[in-house]
């Protein structure tokens, strides 16, 4: 029996992670679960899931009182406690934003499986988090879909064997649009995401490409690769889950229809393959025709701009992710318009001082550096769009 923490269980990873868990009591058991301020819904999964511990990191939000065998707390401490328990075997990280990071470090340290969904924290920790699962002896196993299709396709091959990676992308709901045009696109519209059913942050960053730059720094530190080893291409069927070629040109793909509970059920269970008859059969008539473009780097420059800040290393990853958090929040606020999330990322990285990142207190510091300029981006840019302009 694999003991399973969930943290962010009340997000669209954490539900799609507790729904596939249910389809397997005999293999996977729920001991743990972690929300921020959603206290029915974790009420609600306490119920169905019987954990040991409940968590709810907002310290202003009051606890259930009745949890029947569950133990209920609060704050960011009691979150740090469920991510390096000892009697945890997979801790699944499904929070959103570099909030991860220290999580993502514990759960390593403690040398329990970290099934991976928080990419932030691999973009803002990077060589923190490697060096944290050497130490402790942890495992990422990702459930990025890009990522654990990567995973798929190098089983048994040594990484001296991969000649490059292509990352797959949607495109999202604006590809195809000039940047021109979108500036009148508002959240809303951005929400609507063609292939996949997602939280709100990441379904901003799909439709800026945000997302997948940050993609690409998490290759990089997941498999050890060079940043000109990894590729990204719109594929906007979103089957194929991405490709990885050898030094030999042979390629292979991973592919499916869009869910997130095939990673989510292979991050679980990996190396080992669980039958699950709910996940729908692959038909590759049904999926046809399967199409690909380039990346339209005018449109969305987000993703070059990520891109480059994952060569540049240091501070520029966790600067461009703290950057990328405000202006996806000032944007889903309709303080700041869709071609501005990127002016605000672009002056956090031209502003912020570059550096090594040795230490959390590092990444947390750029963090906070890069919060504080893209704030003020995000304030004059709002009183320009207040004053028409
Ligand atoms: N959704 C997908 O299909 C998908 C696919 C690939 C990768 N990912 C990655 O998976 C991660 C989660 O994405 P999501 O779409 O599931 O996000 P989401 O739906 O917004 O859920 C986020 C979860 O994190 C919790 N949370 C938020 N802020 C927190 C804080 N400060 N402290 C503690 N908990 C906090 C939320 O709790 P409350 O409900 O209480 O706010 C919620 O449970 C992201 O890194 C995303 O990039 C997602």
């Amino acid at each position: 029996m694999i003991r399973v923490a969930i943290l962010g269980s009340t997000g669209s990873i954490g539900r799609s992670a507790l729904e596939v868990i249910a389809r397997h009591p005999d293999r996977f058991r729920v001991v743990a679960l972690a929300a921020n301020r959603s206290a029915e819904e974790l009420g609600a999964q306490v119920q169905r899931f019987s954990p040991e511990r409940a968590v709810l990191c907002h310290d202003g939000v009051s606890l259930p009182t009745s949890g029947g065998g569950t133990a209920w707390s609060s704050g960011r401490s009691a979150l740090l406690d469920v991510a390096e328990a000892p009697d945890v075997d997979v801790v699944v990280n499904a929070l959103v934003g570099a909030v991860g990071l220290e999580p993502t470090l514990r759960a390593l340290l403690a040398g329990h499986r970290l099934a991976l969904a928080n990419k932030e924290s691999l973009v803002a920790g990077g060589r923190l988090v490697t060096d944290a699962a050497k130490r402790g002896g942890g495992e990422i196993v990702p459930i990025d879909s890009e990522h654990s299709a990567i995973l798929q396709c190098l089983a048994g091959y040594p990484a001296s064997s991969v000649q490059r990676v292509v990352l797959t992308a949607s495109g999202g709901p604006f590809r195809g649009r000039s940047r021109d045009e979108l500036w009148r696109v508002g959240p809303e519209e951005a929400l609507r995401h063609p292939t996949w059913d997602m939280g709100a942050k990441i379904t901003i960053d799909s439709s800026t490409l945000a997302n997948k730059a940050l993609e690409v720094i998490e290759a990089h530190y997941l498999y050890g690769l060079g940043y000109d080893q990894i590729d990204a291409v719109v594929h906007p069927q979103s089957v194929i889950h991405s490709f990885v070629e050898f030094v030999d040109g042979s390629v292979l793909a991973q592919l499916g229809f869009p869910t997130m509970e095939l990673p989510i059920l292979y991050a679980l269970s990996h190396p080992e393959r669980v039958v699950d008859a709910t996940l729908q059969t692959y038909d590759p008539v049904r999926a046809s025709p399967l199409t690909f473009e380039p990346i339209d780097h005018a449109a969305f420059p987000l993703f070059g701009l990520g891109a480059e800040a994952g060569r540049r290393g240091g501070r520029a990853p966790v600067v461009y992710n703290a950057g990328n958090e405000v202006a996806v929040q000032a944007f889903l606020e309709g303080r700041i318009r869709f071609p501005e999330m990127a002016d605000v990322v672009n002056e956090a990285m031209e502003q912020v001082g570059s550096g090594d990142v040795r230490s959390v207190e590092d990444v947390l510091s750029a963090d906070a550096d890069a919060r504080r300029v893209a704030a003020v981006s995000v304030q004059r840019l709002a009183a320009a769009v207040g004053a028409g302009s």
